[in-house]
């Protein structure tokens, strides 16, 4: 007998993301959009921390829609600019969320700046029924001081992996994945998923 997959929604309508996403989930999710349940809502992320806005979104979900769900909320934090961009990586050169501009942004605060370490942390929070969990994954690297490669989103052409010496946008997206903050975060809850 086959089981059907099992329906979650995923707090988010990034494709790039989305397609992560549904890669690690295989056969056994079956993985929701925003726009798939209908929620074009611009979901308030107010809150000062990474974990703040990750359950902001989950609950959102949970309480308007009434979906199980898991949301996301990750952030590039640079130790020489004290942590920046961090909770404001995705309007750090302003509202519109340009990465283009969030890129220039960050090379020019980072002119002339020998300490280049940074990583990326993700913090997933999935709602089941009434509980709620959150999952954390990081990643060390480094800023570079160019783009390189044309992959991925964000700020993938300026982040140099530490474990690879390559810039995620010059990584395949299953390479990508194995090492990556979100791909960490998700497997945790792809784990935890499984042993429910
Ligand atoms: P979000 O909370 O996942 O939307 O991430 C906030 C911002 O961090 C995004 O707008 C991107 O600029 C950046 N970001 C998140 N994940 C990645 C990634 O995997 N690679 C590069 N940049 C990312």
């Amino acid at each position: 007998m086959t089981t059907s997959p099992r329906r979650l929604v995923f707090a988010s309508n990034n494709p790039h993301k989305l397609s992560e996403i549904r890669r690690m989930a295989g056969d056994k999710f079956h993985i929701l959009s925003l726009e798939d349940i209908g929620c074009h809502d611009d979901i308030p992320e107010t809150s000062p921390t990474i974990e703040g806005n990750s359950l902001i979104k989950a609950r959102w979900i949970k309480e308007k829609y009434g979906y199980d769900c898991f949301a996301d909320d990750t952030g590039l934090i640079v130790d020489a600019l004290d942590g920046a961009p961090g909770v404001k990586s995705a309007r750090y050169a302003g509202p519109d969320c340009n990465p283009e501009a969030n890129m220039a942004l960050l090379l020019r605060n980072m002119q002339g700046i020998a300490d280049r370490r940074a990583r990326f942390r993700t913090v997933v929070t999935l709602i089941m029924g009434e509980d709620i969990e959150q999952f954390t994954g990081e990643v060390e690297g480094e800023i570079a001081t160019e783009r390189d490669g044309c992959s991925g989103f964000g700020y993938d052409p300026i982040f140099i992996a530490a474990e690879t010496g390559m810039t995620f946008a010059a990584m395949d997206a299953d390479a990508k994945n194995a090492i990556s903050h979100r791909g960490r975060a998700i497997r945790k809850l792809f784990e935890r998923l499984a042993s429910l």
